[in-house]
């Protein structure tokens, strides 16, 4: 398992609509477990495949960290080609975005969520959720449809954050390129 590089937005190749799965791959068993020790590594509660650069329709959630008791219903996520089945309420989350690093935004998602997807397997499922769940699931089917949370919000704290991430990005290209650089 590797902790991959997650793109920053508004990086253009976040904004892409991505390709259903046909078949599970031993690279699509990869790309998972590379997308949970991604996740983990920065304390996310839950991941698209866009956000470290594979344009293909797979997420994963877990609103608890990797070593801790869960309540039984509670393991982690791994969602492929997900649908919406039933969106139901209103459900207002200050939401964050590991793409979006250090900032965060009130949207509002549906309260109650029926999904099917396809698991590791290739089986059809099917899960309801609410709660922090079901935000974190409507979270990551936007990117998979190259939407990100800051679309919610006003365009001017959109044009703020915006602002951030490219000094973010700025500084990151110039650590890896800068004169003192000594790798
Ligand atoms: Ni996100």
């Amino acid at each position: 398992m590797t902790v991959q590089e997650i793109l920053i937005w508004p990086n253009p190749e976040l904004l892409h609509i991505s390709e259903p799965v046909d078949t599970i791959t031993d690279d699509i068993r990869t790309l998972v477990d590379d997308m949970f020790e991604t996740m983990y590594a920065h304390d996310g509660v839950g991941l698209a495949a866009p956000q470290i650069g594979v344009k293909k329709r797979i997420l994963v959630v877990d609103i608890h960290s990797p070593d801790a008791e869960r309540p039984s219903g509670e393991d982690p996520i791994v969602m492929i080609n997900p649908v919406f089945t039933r969106q139901e309420g209103a459900l207002e989350w200050e939401e964050g975005c590991l793409s979006v690093p250090g900032e965060t935004g009130k949207v509002t998602r549906a309260a109650d969520i029926e999904m099917t997807f396809m698991d590791l397997n290739g089986e059809t499922q099917t899960l309801t959720a609410d709660g922090l769940t079901a935000v974190a699931l409507q979270h990551e089917v936007d990117h998979l449809d190259g939407k990100l949370f800051v679309a919610y919000l006003s365009p001017m704290k959109r044009k703020i954050i915006k602002r951030k991430m490219l000094k973010l990005i700025k500084s990151r290209e110039e650590h890896v390129h800068g004169p003192d650089c000594n790798h």
